[in-house]
């Protein structure tokens, strides 16, 4: 049983790929390298030893899914394969529903194809939009508020129609909530190309001198320390989710089901910048800055229902986060340099 993960040179998709591979699990990742790099491989050959295909091939293009899942014998996909830049996503919304709504139906089709009908998809608590209540349990209402958001809601409801219409599907829905860390080599983690827009990429650019300053974007919302609230969860952590999420639908009916991946636990921005420069012994300057449109005060995970069901938990708490992150940044110079 070979699993195929598109998008899987990316951030989180490696992760996950490593943590596979460390179970002995075949794997074959399918990527355009959009926003990721081929030499991601070669570093997940050094962390794992094991040999890891890649197939350079767009998710929307039928053919070449088709004929990676045959060659490889591929039985289950994880779908991590999309864009998810916000501000972009405003701007430019067309790109945005060809590639992650047009993508993902094009992979469902040839999945059916080729028989291959188990699929684990990579949602996001953006599909919550602004919270009516605290912690967000699954069944808060939904709503968005972007098109990136949109592109996952609509995903989630095309699926929620395929399983509906074939019990043979099995999938999983995993909202992610704001993944962070790296692996303990430094080997793999989050670079993004040109300005960071979330939070720890930021600081650890910050921390390496590679950008000035962290703008805090505000510092009077309804929180303890005025600014905005997240559930930061390590990759890792995220990854064995995955693994124990694709392992439940194998095995359960119903057809589809839905599962919060956060830690249920909130840090605002402020606690990130101390726990970073604590437990790294940098220094990370910053400054209050006004709000950024669209965000929202506070935002965490209810992850009940992955416990209970799923017998998950994460365990890697922040300071894992925040060495892990810096490890990985600090690698990279090293890489760079060499
Ligand atoms: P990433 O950009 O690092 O990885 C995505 C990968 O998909 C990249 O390697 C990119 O090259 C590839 N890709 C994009 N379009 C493709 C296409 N048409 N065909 C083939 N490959 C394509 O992002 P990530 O942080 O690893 O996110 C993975 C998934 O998780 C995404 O769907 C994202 O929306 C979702 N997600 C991420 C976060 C987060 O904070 N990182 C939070 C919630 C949900
Ligand atoms: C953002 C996206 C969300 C997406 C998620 C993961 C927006 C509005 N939301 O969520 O759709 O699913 O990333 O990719 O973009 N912050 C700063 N300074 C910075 C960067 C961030 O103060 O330079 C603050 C933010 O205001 C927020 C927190 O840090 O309070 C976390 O921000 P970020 O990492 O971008 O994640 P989200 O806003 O939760």
């Amino acid at each position: 049983m070979t699993i195929m993960l598109t998008g899987g040179t990316g951030y989180i998709g490696s992760h996950v790929a490593a943590t596979l591979l460390s179970t002995g699990q075949p794997i074959v990742c399918f990527d355009n390298l959009a926003n990721s790099d081929a030499s991601v491989i070669d570093r997940l050959e050094a962390i794992t030893g094991a040999s890891v295909p890649l197939v350079v091939g767009d998710i929307r293009d039928g053919q070449a899914l088709r004929q990676a899942m045959t060659d490889h014998a591929v039985t289950a996909v994880i779908h991590f394969a999309g864009l998810k830049a916000v501000g972009e996503s405003v701007a430019e919304p067309m790109k945005y529903y060809n590639n992650n709504v047009g993508g993902t139906l094009s992979l469902v089709e040839a999945m059916a194809d080729c028989g291959a009908k188990t699929l684990v998809f990579s949602s996001s608590a953006t599909v919550y939009g602004q919270p009516q209540y605290l912690p967000l349990d699954e069944d808060h209402p939904t709503s968005a508020t972007n098109p990136y958001g949109r592109t996952k809601l609509m995903i989630e409801e095309m699926l929620a129609d395929i399983a509906a219409a074939d019990p043979a599907w099995r999938i999983a829905i995993l909202r992610y909530f704001n993944p962070v860390g790296a692996h303990d080599s430094g080997l793999i983690g989050e670079n993004p190309n040109g300005i960071p827009n979330n939070l720890m990429p930021f600081i650890t650019r910050v921390a390496a001198g590679r950008l000035a300053e962290l703008s805090v974007f505000g510092a009077d919302y309804d929180t303890p320390d005025g600014t905005g609230v997240r559930d930061y969860i390590h990759v890792l952590d995220l990854a064995d989710g995955h693994v124990v999420a694709l392992d439940a639908i194998g095995q359960a009916e119903p057809a589809l089901s839905t599962w919060n991946l956060g830690t249920g636990q909130g840090y605002s921005v402020l606690d990130m910048v101390k726990a970073f420069e604590r437990v790294n012994g940098v220094s990370i300057p910053y400054r209050i800055a006004p709000r950024r449109d669209g965000d929202v005060a506070s935002c965490y995970a209810s992850p009940e229902r992955a416990a209970r069901e799923l017998g998950w938990t994460a365990s890697r708490d922040l300071d894992a986060m925040c060495a892990s992150s810096w490890r990985f940044e600090q690698t990279l110079a090293m890489r760079n340099s060499a």
